[in-house]
């Protein structure tokens, strides 16, 4: 583990991000994006989840995606300039509910047999990450699937790095995670849980 400790990016960054650009990240016309998000959606073993979780949803893309695999889909995020337009590109979709929502400061009550947690993790301290884990491993149901996907090529103004936030989950395997994918590409990496 990492010595340093940074401390979680707070919502004011991510809607000061927001005010300046509706999609910092290019999620809707990147094609790195787009061949990602297939990636993801790939990487999934069951067509259809009864219930799943995004933690930061953002604009809706994968939103709207994760949708298609889903019964129902809570998104949350913590902006709500963000979420105005993930609501705005999804409303032909009925399955899905949106929240604002800082994990892990708040969690939702409910359980899930898939939860998503893409391109979130490294904006939080180490405290924060921990919460969270225990939160997820707590919420997700017996057998249920933890999809995580973080770009790992550089840190940047990142709390933690993607290969941080991916190697702290692997100390939840064997006893509460079993990992059944694991996928490094040049810039990312994707990993796969199963609730024990
Ligand atoms: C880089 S975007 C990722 C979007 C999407 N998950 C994807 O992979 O395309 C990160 C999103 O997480 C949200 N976020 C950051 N910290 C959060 C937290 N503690 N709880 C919920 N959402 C958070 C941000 O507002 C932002 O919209």
């Amino acid at each position: 583990m990492n010595l340093s400790n940074p401390k979680s990016l707070n919502t004011e960054f991510f809607q000061q991000l927001y005010q300046k650009n509706p999609d910092p990240w290019q999620f809707a016309t990147s094609e790195y994006e787009a061949k990602k998000y297939a990636a993801t959606l790939n990487a999934l073993p069951r067509n259809l989840y009864q219930s799943g979780f995004e933690i930061g949803g953002s604009i809706g893309i994968l939103t709207e995606k994760l949708a298609r695999r889903c019964q129902s889909l809570l998104s949350v995020d913590v902006s709500d300039i963000a979420q105005a337009q993930a609501i705005d590109r999804c409303q032909h979709l009925h399955n899905i509910k949106f929240e604002l929502m800082s994990v892990p400061k708040s969690f939702p009550t409910e359980s899930f047999d898939l939860i998503v947690l893409s391109e979130v993790g490294y904006y939080w301290s180490w405290e924060d990450l921990h919460k969270a884990q225990d939160l997820i491993v707590d919420r997700l149901q017996s057998q249920g699937h933890l999809l995580l996907v973080h770009w790992t090529a550089d840190r940047g103004i990142l709390s933690l790095t993607g290969d941080e936030v991916h190697n702290d989950f692997l100390r939840l395997v064997p006893d509460k995670l079993k990992r059944i994918k694991s996928v490094v590409e040049d810039k990312y990496r994707l990993e796969l849980f199963e609730k024990i």
